[in-house]
């Protein structure tokens, strides 16, 4: 009998999510950007929502933020390719105004989905809406370069690069961070 692998499963989610019509999204965006990343991955990063440049491509964190996210996490060691990219919503909000609750509470089953096919060992929440919607409201300035356990999932809280990119205060707390996220991958093995 042919069963399906965990690679089968979360390029069917990702099928749904392309098909999703759960939120007024779905009739703006031009792609829907459901992430990216092999299905064994240790990591996985979750930003807020698509811009334009990932709505046009249907690729997660193609535009400025990415580049510099690709290079925190070249400097840590680790290589895009090897971790999943998302985000909150996978449809980019028009003019990238900030998520609705609506819309964050009809995509977050996807992300769940996620989640529980790759099972990684950390996840890491880049920014305020990724933390709140995932650990609970906290304060970014307080909680940063922190962990959150749950049952199911260890979470670990950084800035989002778009921040970093404005504020090169923020990069410096970014890298620190980054240092912390590469110790604590190092302890845990992966
Ligand atoms: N910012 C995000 O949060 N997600 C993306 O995919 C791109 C930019």
């Amino acid at each position: 009998m042919y069963e399906m692998t965990l690679e089968d499963l979360l390029e069917s989610l990702n099928r749904e999510i392309h098909a999703c019509t759960k939120c007024p999204l779905s009739r703006t965006r031009l792609n829907a950007v459901p992430g990216e990343g092999p299905v064994n991955a240790r990591v996985v990063l979750v930003g807020e929502a698509p811009g334009a440049k990932e709505d046009e491509t249907g690729r997660p964190f193609v535009g400025k933020s990415g580049e510099l996210l690709a290079s925190l996490l070249k400097d840590v060691g680790l290589d895009r390719d090897e971790v999943f990219i998302t985000s909150i919503l996978k449809s980019r909000p028009p003019r990238n105004r900030a998520p609705r609750a609506s819309e964050i509470n009809a995509c977050l089953p996807y992300l769940y989905r996620q989640l529980n096919l790759i099972d990684p060992t950390m996840i890491v929440l880049l920014g305020g809406v990724a933390i709140k919607s995932l650990a609970g409201n906290m304060k970014l300035s307080e909680c940063h370069g922190e962990l959150h356990e749950t049952n199911n999932h260890t979470f670990f809280m950084t800035y989002h690069p778009a921040a970093a990119m404005r504020f090169p205060r923020i990069l410096d707390v970014m890298k620190s961070d980054f240092e912390l996220l590469r110790r604590e991958l190092e302890m845990r093995g992966g």
